[in-house]
């Protein structure tokens, strides 16, 4: 097979491969325990289907301009003065195909060969790889003792003159931490100051608990929307449970949106004009799934976090919002691609190895899914962990037998 190098040295998606996994195990009938799960499974908002069907039965549907239906933009606008105090133009939005897309955009737009973007660890998996498919390099800060909050000068010892970018995912997947304020301060003033673009990837803005707060880089800016270097990314996949609609944006300075338009119209073109009437809806609707999805996720997160708690030597921090954890296994196994596909084999729960986010000896487990699956799902994998436990269980009708130390 003659494909490029560059494509051949892409890693493969492995939280879409687990879900593929999980797919062909349940067709087959085996009871798996999804735990890895990337997507609420709550239903959209009626006001999206509402606002979809009414575009779908005009039986009109076309391209739309390559930045976003003015109708959408508009709701993005309000969206993003609502959110973040700061008012913005429909020259400084782009709609895209999901969040995904709009941070691929973004890297297109900023990177030439060589650059250097810092990523902080632990990271969404997608990064390092979307860098590397700009024949730039991901840049990985860790945190100094080894959990999830990296220091301000870990990140500024990473700084070189190749640095062009700096990601921030918070509430962050996979760990859950929201980053503290005085962080966000940090690098802010740290990317003003060397002139670096700073990518804030608010995808799970909206899912934070417990009374933390999401904290807008904007707070900390010295510029204006048109001389900022902070780019915002956000989207209806994860607040509205609308990840099957592809619906995302940036929002950032005129001058390199207007780049952005550029490289979506050559690619892309733009987003579905389906999908975008349901963002529409999504956006200028009843906004109370929102917060009841919210609810739900900590009420389930707050489950996860106490069967965890009683799990002999597993390390958890508790997640200030998205819906994932990210528990140390170290104490079992500190080769987490074994340990997962030993769960997956033995125990039927789907989880996704740490090293995928750069952290070894971690699982990311998620909590979208019901009590019962969270409850039943550690359950299993403290069975299959645990050398005292019982020698056989039923899984389903299924007879397990553990035949392993
Ligand atoms: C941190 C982060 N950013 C972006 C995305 C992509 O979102 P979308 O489905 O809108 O492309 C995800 C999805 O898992 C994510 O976890």
């Amino acid at each position: 097979m003659n494909v490029s190098q560059l494509a051949r040295s892409i890693a493969e998606s492995p939280t879409i491969r687990l879900n593929e996994k999980a797919r062909l195990l349940r067709e087959n009938g085996q009871p798996v325990i999804h735990l890895g799960a990337g997507e609420p499974k709550s239903k959209i908002p009626i006001d999206a289907v509402l606002s979809a069907s009414a575009q779908l039965t005009t039986a009109d549907i076309r391209y739309t301009p390559t930045d976003g239906t003015p109708a959408l933009k508009k709701a993005i606008i309000r969206y993003h003065e609502e959110n973040y105090g700061v008012i913005v133009g429909p020259e400084n939005v782009i709609v895209t195909g999901g969040a995904k897309q709009a941070i691929d955009v973004v890297l297109m737009t900023l990177l030439n060969a060589q650059d250097e973007v810092i990523i902080l660890s632990p990271y969404w998996v997608s990064y390092p790889e979307m860098v590397k498919m700009k024949y730039a390099n991901p840049v990985i800060v860790g945190s100094e003792d080894g959990r999830f909050h990296p220091r301000i000068q870990d990140v500024e010892a990473k700084l070189t003159s190749y640095t062009k970018a700096v990601i921030v995912n918070s509430p962050n997947n996979p760990s859950g931490a929201v980053y503290r304020s005085e962080f966000i301060q940090q690098i802010v003033e740290l990317c003003e100051k060397r002139g670096i673009y700073l990518i804030m990837d608010d995808i799970y803005h909206k899912l934070i608990f417990d009374g933390n707060s999401f904290t807008s880089a904007y707070k900390y800016s010295k510029n204006d929307i048109n001389t900022s270097k902070i780019i915002v990314v956000n989207g209806v996949s994860k607040a509205y449970a609308m990840t099957g609609f592809r619906i995302g944006w940036i929002v950032c300075a005129k001058c390199l949106l207007e780049t952005m338009i550029n490289v979506q119209a050559q690619t892309t073109s733009c987003p579905s004009m389906v999908s975008q009437s349901a963002a529409v809806g999504a956006l200028n609707g009843v906004q109370s799934g929102v917060e009841a999805l919210r609810v739900f996720l900590q009420n389930n997160k707050n489950v996860m976090v106490q069967e965890l708690r009683a799990f002999e030597g597993i390390r958890i921090e508790d997640p200030g919002g998205t819906f994932y954890c990210f528990p140390d296994f170290s104490a079992y196994s500190k080769d987490s691609v074994g340990l997962s596909k030993t769960l997956l084999e033995k125990a039927l729960v789907v989880t996704v190895p740490g090293k995928e986010f750069g952290m070894e000896g971690h699982l990311r487990l998620s909590y979208c899914g019901t009590v019962k699956e969270i409850k039943e799902g550690i359950a299993r994998i403290k069975w299959a962990l645990d050398p005292n436990s019982p020698n056989e269980i039923y899984i389903g009708d299924r007879r397990m037998v553990r035949d392993w130390k």
